[in-house]
């Protein structure tokens, strides 16, 4: 069996990651990098050219609701990796709004950014990989995408278009089948990275203490994971929702 950890367990492929300037992509992208892969680094915040120069890769401007855009980004990364092997859709927002103050505009930015731009991320990956025979997709869906929202830190809209995601990931794995492309979904629990850049100490170390692992999840926990979905450790693993929650479903 191949160990998706050896040092150069993913050399001479190729990785898009989007949502890669910070947190779980960016950490995902140096896993990769470590492990022998060229990157290209996407996101609509411009912190990730230096997120990508650090770790010696590529980056991109990406908005991932914007279909041009999407087809911009791919055109880049047949540009610049010498294969597409994996494509790792990180992008996303999180809201924490009441229903009551939920207005239509708040509605559509939240499904636009999480589940369409993850849609468009998988049609533009999957067009290439069925092309080539090969390749993994891997989308971050959520524990809120399976216990709902609605709580301290995700709310509906946020809750919903996870859902959507996962449904979304099933869906195309029965279209990808017999294709030589495999696509899985990917669950953190609360994590402990700059999309919680605005809750204070002391709720994470309440949202730590409801979890049965006593801890929020790290980058580095949802990277591993990211790792062994795209190696071929994980070759019979197909149209998976991989829970990496510190045991959220059980509190
Ligand atoms: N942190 C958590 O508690 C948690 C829990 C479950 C799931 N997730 C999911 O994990 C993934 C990674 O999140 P993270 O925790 O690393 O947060 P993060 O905020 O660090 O990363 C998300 C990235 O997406 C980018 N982004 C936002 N909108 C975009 C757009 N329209 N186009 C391109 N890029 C865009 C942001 O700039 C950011 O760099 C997300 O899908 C998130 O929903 C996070």
């Amino acid at each position: 069996m191949t160990d998706p950890f050896a040092p150069q367990a993913f050399a001479g492929q190729g990785v898009l990651v989007t949502g890669a300037a910070g947190g779980m992509g960016a950490e995902t992208a140096r896993a990769f990098a470590a492990h022998g892969a060229t990157i290209l680094l996407a996101d609509r915040d411009h912190a990730v050219h230096a997120t990508a120069a650090a770790i010696g890769q590529h980056a991109t401007i990406l908005d991932v609701a914007d279909p041009a855009s999407v087809t911009a980004a791919f055109a880049t990364a047949d540009d610049i990796l010498p294969r597409l092997d994996a494509v790792i859709s990180c992008a996303a927002i999180i809201t924490a709004k009441g229903l009551t103050e939920m207005d239509q505009a708040h509605w559509r930015r939240v499904l636009d950014i999480n589940l369409t731009g993850t849609f468009l991320v998988i049609q533009a990956a999957a067009a290439r990989m069925r092309a080539a025979r090969s390749g993994s997709i891997v989308c971050i869906a959520s524990d809120a995408g399976v216990r709902g929202g609605g709580g301290l830190i995700a709310d509906a809209a946020y809750a919903a278009s996870k859902a959507g995601v996962l449904s979304l990931v099933k869906s195309v794995a029965r279209e990808l089948a017999g294709q030589g492309v495999r696509i899985n979904a990917l669950n953190p629990g609360p994590s402990d990275t700059p999309m919680h850049r605005g809750i204070s100490d002391e709720l994470k170390a309440r949202i730590a203490a409801g979890l049965p692992m006593g801890r929020m999840g790290r980058p580095e926990d949802m990277a591993a994971a990211i790792l062994f979905l795209c190696s071929p450790a994980a070759s019979f693993v197909y149209g998976a929702a991989l829970d990496v929650d510190g045991g959220s479903m059980f509190r």
